[in-house]
């Protein structure tokens, strides 16, 4: 069963109560996920390897750890998880990144592929699937299903928000990948929104409602 990791660090959750807000403008949105996808980022590559090397400072020659090279691509769900990419790649700034297009359909709510373009090295890499809703998990499941076609080393998903109807969803599907989420909301409405969630996080991202 794959691990659920709620990364609830003050500041995520102080710049999510104002992502929450219906009265917060794109232009702030877009930031924030960007800003929390970097604080996201920091805590999902924590268990990263490390080699040592040596180095020598102004003073003298000294041991120090780097990381051993583990490749990593970032993976965004389009469009939203695009707002969670930039924050990431800040971090680590080597990492490739794949894309995976997926929409909802309106009236079933079921995801639909139109997109998908992933590094050549793929079955190399450890993959951070990012895509800030987690609600029915339709779509992650799917996006999913198309990374292991690329038989990838490990993937995490990271989203801002969680259902437990989408939680319960991936670890039914994929137990093998692990969910860390900056909050696990309550529950889902009858649109398959999540309650109390933030809304259309595309939409609100680049301004399109
Ligand atoms: C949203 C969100 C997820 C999906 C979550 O995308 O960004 O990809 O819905 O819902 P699910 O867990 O029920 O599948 P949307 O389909 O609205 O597309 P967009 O990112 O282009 O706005
Ligand atoms: N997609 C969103 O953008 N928000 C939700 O609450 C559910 C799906």
């Amino acid at each position: 069963m794959s691990k659920v990791v709620i990364l609830d660090h003050p500041l995520i959750m102080h710049k999510l109560a104002i992502l929450r807000d219906v009265n917060t403008n794109s232009g702030l949105f877009r930031q924030l996920v960007k800003e929390i996808g970097m604080l996201m980022g920091y805590e999902v590559t924590r268990d990263l390897p490390l080699e040592e090397v040596t180095i020598k400072t102004p003073i003298t020659e000294t041991k120090a750890k780097m990381l051993s090279g583990k490749k990593l691509a970032v993976v965004p769900i389009l469009r939203a998880g695009l707002g969670m990419v930039d924050g990431i790649l800040e971090l680590v700034p080597q990492a490739k990144v794949g894309h995976v297009g997926l929409y909802r359909d309106h009236e079933s709510k079921k995801p639909v592929e139109y997109f998908c373009k992933m590094p050549q090295d793929t079955d190399q890499r450890e993959l951070i699937l990012v895509d800030p809703m987690l609600a029915t998990g339709g779509s992650a499941c799917m996006a999913i299903d198309m990374l292991k076609r690329f038989n990838p080393k490990n993937i995490k998903l990271v989203c801002l928000v969680g259902a437990p109807e989408g939680v319960k969803e991936l670890q039914e599907k994929h137990p093998d990948v692990d969910i860390y989420l900056a909050a696990l909301d309550e529950r889902l409405n009858e649109d398959m929104y999540i309650v109390p969630g933030l809304g259309d996080a595309g939409d609100r991202i680049f301004g399109t409602k």
